[in-house]
């Protein structure tokens, strides 16, 4: 995990330069009330909060890197005494049902090894009308792009720490309820940020 975490630092710190910091800066200060991030690799969500809103937040990952994950927070001045962080596997959460006003999710969803429980936990740790808040890349739309997806997937996810580039996530998410508003897109529409309602 600190290896993945590590490579994907290298890879994510001049792609946020570039342009990924604003999807993040507008996804993640949309968290309010009981907030839960899945996921959260090294942090770079953190300065995106917007604490005002937040009442409680709680930080994690598959296997958390707490000492890289509470840097980051300190270096976001977050509010020590309303944060958790720890481990939790988003197929599988620690937590009962209706815990969480928001879900902040970036780039996470490429990786879990079953979308489907994924998506159901999210749906049921988050009480009705709260939010998912995401970033995520999905399949292409475009019928020369998606065999080309399809073909470097296998190879992609040894490398990359499970990642798929083939899911059609965001459909998934409105098969199974939730009501998928997307706000920013780049790269063709691949990537997509935006905020999904538990109705
Ligand atoms: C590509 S990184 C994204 C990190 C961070 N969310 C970001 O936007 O910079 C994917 C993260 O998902 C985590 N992950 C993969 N499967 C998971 C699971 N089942 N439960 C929780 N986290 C998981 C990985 O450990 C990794 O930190």
């Amino acid at each position: 995990m600190a290896i993945t975490t590590h490579i994907f630092d290298t890879i994510m710190r001049p792609v946020d330069a570039a342009g990924m910091r604003r999807m993040r800066r507008r996804t993640v200060s949309r968290a309010f009330g009981r907030v839960l991030e899945v996921g959260a690799g090294s942090g770079l969500n953190a300065s995106h909060y917007n604490f005002r809103l937040t009442d409680s937040l709680n930080v994690t990952d598959l296997i958390a890197d707490k000492p890289v994950l509470r840097a980051a927070l300190r270096r976001a001045d977050a509010p020590h005494d309303r944060i958790t962080v720890e481990d939790a596997d988003l197929c599988d959460l620690p937590y009962e049902d209706a815990s969480f006003d928001s879900i902040v999710c970036t780039l996470v969803l490429c990786s879990v090894g079953s979308l489907t429980r994924a998506i159901d936990e999210m749906w049921r740790v988050l009480r009705p009308y709260g939010i998912v808040c995401f970033i995520e890349h999905v399949h292409s739309s475009r019928p020369v792009v998606r065999p080309a997806l399809e073909s470097v997937t296998p190879a992609w996810r040894r490398v990359a720490g499970g990642c798929h580039l083939n899911r059609d996530t965001l459909p998934a998410l409105r098969r199974h309820g939730f009501s998928v508003q997307i706000e920013q897109t780049a790269v063709d529409n691949i990537v997509n940020s935006g905020y999904a309602t538990r109705l």
